[in-house]
């Protein structure tokens, strides 16, 4: 059901408020004003996200860490999980505070995944925000600092399979890398030349079966992100999903 309500947020608030009496978790927004968006309320209701308690003990843990969702957050630790089937080592290009990071790290170590997750950041926020971005200019998200993050998973979490690399990937940090396949990899960099330029180095070594997942796929503010998504469709060599949490999917299917 789509509602249109064209109330203020003091009165969305209050029916927000109305509904949490009632025993009902409701969430009212503004619907978006631009051609193509829509607020989106799938109808399921399968949630095993709430009861996973392996999940749930890191998750908890990545609380002031991340800025992705509980949805993208589990469909992480589950791709994660089916890449145990895939050989290679996996990467994460956009850590800031290591909430995904985390998450990743910790589903390959469950799953008895042995290679290294190579997790890169500038720790000096976005970069090559451009002419398809149409809400970031570059130099978000730059509060974030290497050695709380290495803190954070070697120290809180004692996961010793992260390779923390600073820079901009794939310029400043790719050549560190020595493994020749990979399985795995997530695209959280908000804008368009950064995400293409990652696609860009990982493809020809992303082995058949393996996924790159982008999160900003399908926000308004990360519009160069869906854009550089949807380009991918027409590839013979790929399976394009669209997950209507905000995540898409892209499967190698060739080489
Ligand atoms: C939205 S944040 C990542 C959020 C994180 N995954 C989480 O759990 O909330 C985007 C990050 O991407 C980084 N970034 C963007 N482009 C980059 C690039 N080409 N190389 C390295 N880091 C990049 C920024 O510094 C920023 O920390």
């Amino acid at each position: 059901m789509k509602l249109r309500l064209g109330l203020r947020p003091k009165a969305l608030a209050l029916l927000e408020t109305l509904a949490a009496l009632g025993g009902y978790k409701a969430r009212f927004t503004r619907p978006p004003s631009r051609e193509g968006y829509e607020i989106i309320l799938p109808s399921a209701m399968y949630a095993p996200w709430s009861s996973d308690r392996a999940f749930l003990e890191v998750y908890r843990k990545t609380e002031g860490k991340t800025l992705v969702d509980v949805y993208r957050c589990y469909e992480l630790w589950q791709l994660v999980a089916q890449s145990a089937k895939v050989p290679g080592a996996l990467l994460e290009v956009g850590v800031w505070r290591g909430g995904t990071t985390a998450i990743i790290a910790a589903s390959a170590k469950a799953n008895g995944i042995q290679d290294p997750l190579y997790a890169c950041d500038t720790f000096a926020g976005v970069v090559k925000a451009g002419e398809k971005d149409s809400a970031y200019r570059g130099g978000e998200h730059a509060d974030a600092s290497e050695s709380d993050v290495r803190r954070f998973l070697e120290g809180d979490l004692h996961l010793k399979n992260v390779r923390l690399l600073r820079g901009i990937f794939p310029e400043e940090s790719g050549q560190t890398i020595a493994d020749p396949y990979f399985r795995f990899c997530h695209i959280d960099v908000d804008v368009y030349n950064s995400a293409r330029d990652i696609l860009a180095w990982v493809w020809p070594r992303l082995s058949r079966g393996g996924m790159v997942v982008y999160d900003d796929y399908g926000f308004i503010s990360t519009d160069g992100i869906t854009a550089l998504v949807n380009e991918q469709r027409r590839d013979r060599d790929r399976i394009v999903l669209h997950n209507l949490n905000g995540h898409a999917v892209v499967v190698k299917i060739a080489s």
